[in-house]
């Protein structure tokens, strides 16, 4: 078994002439927990798109759990064991809250009947309620269709998801951009949750106290390139260190000179 859950070679996406991302080499760690930091247009979601078959790469390569691997989009990606969250997110608006949850691995009975095999609803239900209590999100009626939910409520019920099903990667962009302060705390005991279930973790945020508090590495983008690469579990690494390399003011030697 390969040591990493998740490698990118030469990553790249351009849209026309915008060069939105453009040659990342990445590497995840089996049970490792890894945060994203740079600025607003840096390149950070669209890192994420590429990977979770959202968005069809201009180049480069990526290889989850051993193979190389061409998602189709987002469901396809879960399907391989990608559970993800979107800062846009990918939640069906005239679906209620279950049905989101189990878009795409709906629970069944009587699988031999085929085509006509049962949903178990009951059994939907009960696991949506068990999620959303980990996220501490009060959504009044989960028969509710996510068009008629607020931002923060939309951005729990995709979280509860991560926290409903065993992935082999999740992969966070913004989780708590959105959320109270509550709901924030919950989502972090949800990411402790899984470190602690060993379960990698990609982590997109702006907050420096949460991702010195969860992860063990920070990636730098900058410019669509990854500028730096920071073990801040072992090394002296500050937050003032992370700003220094997100603004460009240093750049880490390996990733060369940047424009
Ligand atoms: N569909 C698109 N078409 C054209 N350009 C795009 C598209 N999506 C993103 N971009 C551009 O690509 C660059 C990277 O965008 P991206 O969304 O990855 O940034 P980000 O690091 O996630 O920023 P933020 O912190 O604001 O979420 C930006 O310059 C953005 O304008
Ligand atoms: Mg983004």
């Amino acid at each position: 078994m390969s040591d990493y859950i998740l490698e990118t070679r030469d990553l790249t996406k351009h849209y026309g002439g915008v060069q939105a991302l453009t040659g990342a080499n990445f590497k995840l760690k089996h049970g490792e927990h890894v945060a994203i930091m740079g600025d607003n247009g840096a390149g950070k979601s669209t890192f994420v798109r590429q990977i979770t078959g959202v968005e069809q790469r201009t180049r480069g390569e990526i290889i989850f759990d051993g193979k190389a691997v061409h998602f189709s989009g987002p469901l396809d990606a879960r399907e391989a064991g990608i559970e993800a969250v979107f800062q846009t997110l990918a939640l069906a608006d005239d679906l209620d809250v279950p049905d989101n949850l189990f878009l795409g691995r709906e629970k069944t009975f009587l699988d031999w009947l085929g085509p006509f095999r049962l949903l178990d609803y009951k059994g939907m239900r009960q696991a949506t309620l068990d999620g959303l209590e980990k996220t501490a999100v009060k959504i009044p009626n989960i028969n509710n269709r996510i068009r008629n939910m607020s931002g923060g409520q939309r951005q729990c019920v995709a979280i509860a998801r991560t926290a409903t099903f065993h992935s082999k990667l999740t992969i966070m962009d913004e989780p708590t951009a959105a959320l109270g302060v509550q709901e924030t705390a919950q989502v972090e005991n949800i990411i402790r949750t899984l470190k602690e279930a060993g379960e990698p973790l990609i982590l997109i945020s702006h907050n420096m106290r949460q991702v010195f508090d969860l992860v063990d590495r920070v990636i730098v983008f900058r410019r669509g390139r990854i500028c730096a690469d920071l073990d801040i579990k072992n090394e002296k690494v500050t937050g003032e260190d992370v700003v220094a390399y997100i603004t460009g003011a240093k750049t880490q030697e390996q990733f060369g000179e940047l424009t």
